[in-house]
């Protein structure tokens, strides 16, 4: 009986640390120009309630050594607004050395799942495949919501393909009651 109880308890507070969410909610990749980029799929996988998976394989055409990256973060309050990050980052030489504080989280999320892990050129393939993502990884204080990171994609300057990822996050409780308490 006492077992049970103790037990139980610590299976509610695993359940409490586990209050927090971050997960995909959706995403969408498009061509601006498919004679250079195509996406051959693109798309999200539902796993169990707290895990969504990002699958998604694009091929670059012609080899490119010039990679810009233009990322901007949303976040919803009657439909998405620009929220606190909006920058630009040279991708061959961040994939060099991560210069830029704010791609180095983004990468820091996907690199593991991806073939996107080497410097430039680019060419060929390139996957990511049942990427989940880790709130460890994050290192960063996040308000839950619901947010979307805008990626667009330049090569020599020229818009090529958009990444548009939504996710959403759910604060831990017992850390949010925590400070609350203080
Ligand atoms: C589209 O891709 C081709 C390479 O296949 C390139 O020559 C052309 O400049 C690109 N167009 C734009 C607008 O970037
Ligand atoms: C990059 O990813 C590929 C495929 O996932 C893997 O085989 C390779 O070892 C990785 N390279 C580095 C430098 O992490």
């Amino acid at each position: 009986m006492k077992f049970c109880l103790i037990l139980f308890v610590a299976l509610g507070a695993t359940t409490l640390n586990n209050a927090l969410v971050f997960r995909f909610s959706n995403v969408i990749c498009e061509s601006h120009n498919i004679s250079w980029f195509v996406f051959d799929h693109c798309r999200l996988k539902a796993v169990s309630r707290n895990r969504v998976l990002l699958n998604m394989m694009g091929t670059v055409l012609h080899p490119t050594n010039n990679v810009q990256v233009h990322a901007k973060i949303f976040k919803r309050a009657n439909g998405y607004k620009p929220w606190l990050f909006d920058f630009k980052v040279d991708a061959c030489r961040f994939l060099h050395k991560n210069y830029n504080p704010a791609a180095k989280i983004i990468y820091g999320l996907f690199r593991e799942f991806s073939n996107i892990n080497h410097t430039c050129p680019f060419v060929g393939p390139q996957i990511v495949k049942d990427f989940y993502l880790k709130p460890e990884l994050l290192l960063l204080p996040l308000p839950t919501g619901d947010y979307m990171l805008a990626i667009r994609w330049l090569f020599f300057n020229r818009i090529q393909f958009d990444t548009n990822v939504s996710f959403v996050y759910v604060e831990d409780l017992v850390t949010e009651k925590k400070l609350n308490n203080q």
